[in-house]
């Protein structure tokens, strides 16, 4: 019998050769990287972000170990979801995994223009974020299994970012939503970002991690998780459970995720090898 088993090698903390010029870039159109230094159209920008950011409830404390909030309350991921979207022009917001609908509440009212779709599992999940949103007409909440969502929304959208957080269950569905996805730039939320004070998710003895992403079909070449001592233009008021987030694109251009100054870009060696 023939069993084919995939190995990986992953390279922490690999540095884009690019890095000054991608800072420079990013600089010119994006926020300055100082916390203070920000002026005019940017600080609008930042500004908009903070103030939906901590206005949103935190229904998921009642279950969520990291007290709930959008993006497990850590604005470092939703002023990247900022760049991010300027970069790519992202058509919509695919969100896998609601819960209460902390982080679908936030990217509705903060991207009133743009689709926000989101799904859940539990049909009283989606319900109660069904409701929470039903003033909002940009948003829509499926009751569904997440890789068939991910497969309705690669086939419906250009340009999509996926924010994949829909775990819990014994069958977590992260290899089979990576696997559906054919186009878009992914945030796996709970992912090894290799720093002590960044958490994540094991299921079954897999990590959340690189080694996900190596077992994917096609696995990416690269891929990224935010610098734990970037600058940002916010502070992180998250004082419990911080998780970590792996970044990748997928059919997509990765060059702004390279020239990212807040971007640490991961080599992901893979290679199939056959035993008998
Ligand atoms: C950590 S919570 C999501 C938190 C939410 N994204 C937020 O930011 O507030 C994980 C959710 O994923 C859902 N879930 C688990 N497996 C799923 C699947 N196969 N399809 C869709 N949702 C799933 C769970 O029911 C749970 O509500």
């Amino acid at each position: 019998m023939v069993i084919l088993k995939r190995l990986y090698s992953v390279f922490h903390g690999h540095r884009s050769r690019t890095t000054k010029k991608k800072s420079r870039r990013w600089e010119q159109r994006r926020m300055p990287s100082k916390r203070h230094d920000c002026i005019g159209w940017e600080a609008a920008q930042v500004g908009t972000t903070l103030r939906h950011f901590y206005t949103t409830a935190r229904a998921g404390a009642v279950r969520l170990s990291d007290g709930g909030g959008p993006f497990g309350f850590d604005v470092m991921v939703a002023l990247l979801v900022d760049d991010l979207l300027r970069a790519y022009q992202f058509d919509a917001i695919i969100e896998t995994g609601c819960f209460l609908g902390d982080t679908s509440d936030y990217l509705a009212h903060r991207y009133p223009d743009l689709p926000v779709r989101t799904c859940d599992i539990n049909s009283e999940y989606a319900l109660f974020t069904r409701r929470r949103l039903a003033d909002q007409p940009n948003a829509h909440v499926d009751c569904l299994d997440s890789p068939d969502f991910v497969t309705w929304a690669t086939s419906t959208y250009q340009r999509p970012l996926f924010f994949l957080d829909a775990h819990w269950g014994e069958a977590w569905p992260l290899q089979r939503e990576l696997a559906a996805i054919t186009r878009g730039v992914v945030l796996i939320h709970d992912f090894d970002i290799g720093h002590p004070r960044f958490a994540y998710d094991t299921y079954n003895g897999l990590v959340c991690g690189p080694q996900v992403l190596a077992l994917m079909p096609e696995p990416p070449p690269v891929y990224f998780t935010p610098d734990p001592h970037a600058d940002w233009p916010l502070p992180c008021l998250q004082v419990g459970r911080r998780a970590g987030i792996g970044v990748v694109s997928l059919g997509l251009d990765p060059e702004p995720l390279h020239e990212h100054p807040a971007l640490i870009c991961h080599e992901l060696y893979s290679e199939t090898v056959v035993t008998t």
